[in-house]
């Protein structure tokens, strides 16, 4: 475990396979004094991916366990548990991980990893949501934060932010608008998780707010914004 980590803190790893924006924002979210979660790797699929500079320049250790040099999915998902354990990561932030994972990495984190998705789920699962948001005509979209379980894009509920689609909108414009929405749910939803006030209980996120517990089916936060 990383030996800077500041105490009481959940060492979280965040996998990326890219540009690593949202990956930025939870960063710089747990810089906050009073953030539950420590950032203390961050790993990707591809050697390429951007992010891996802007998180070695901030001093956060990185990885990189390349899919292509693995024959299966089991034998790359095994190399990537022992990578996270390595770095003595409890939690995991899936942010832009272009990797669908085999049911025993995912039970092996199972209340333990999260990730975000581009639309309101459970609409516009897997690959183009925008696209395929603008196709259906939706008058509003936005993004999702939920825990991780083996189907895609079909894990419980975190939080969820929203945003007018415009007539003018295309995907690439649409996608704008919504990452800036990501950027400010996923360091929100995380902080819940890592402070155990979102706890994953019998397949269902249990919101404690104000030290009550609800059991929820729908969304943590709600931004609407137009810009
Ligand atoms: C984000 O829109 C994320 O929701 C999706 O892929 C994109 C990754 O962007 N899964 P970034 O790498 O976080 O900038």
């Amino acid at each position: 475990m990383s030996s800077t980590i500041r105490q009481g803190r959940v060492p979280v790893a965040v996998l990326i396979s890219g540009r690593g924006s949202n990956m930025m924002a939870l960063v710089e979210a747990a810089r906050a004094a009073d953030y539950p979660a420590e950032i203390v790797t961050v790993i990707s699929n591809r050697p390429d991916a951007a992010g891996l500079e802007w998180a070695r320049a901030q001093g956060i250790a990185t990885a990189v366990v390349d899919h292509a040099a693995f024959a299966n999915r089991a034998e790359f998902d095994a190399a990537l548990h022992k990578a996270l354990l390595a770095h003595g990561a409890e939690l995991v932030a899936c942010a832009g991980f272009m990797r669908i994972m085999t049911e025993d990495f995912v039970s092996q984190w199972e209340g333990r990893m999260i990730n975000i998705h581009p639309s309101l789920l459970p609409s516009f699962k897997g690959l183009h949501p925008h696209a395929r948001a603008l196709e259906a005509g939706v008058r509003i979209a936005g993004c999702t934060v939920h825990y991780v379980i083996s189907e895609v894009d079909a894990g419980p509920i975190i939080a969820q932010g929203a945003v007018s689609v415009l007539p003018q909108d295309t995907a690439q414009s649409l996608a704008a608008r919504i990452v800036k929405v990501e950027h400010r749910i996923y360091p929100l939803a995380l902080k819940l998780v890592a402070g155990g006030d979102a706890p994953l209980i019998d397949g269902r996120v249990a919101l404690k707010i104000n030290g009550d517990t609800h059991t929820t089916f729908t969304n943590l936060a709600w931004f609407h914004t137009t810009d």
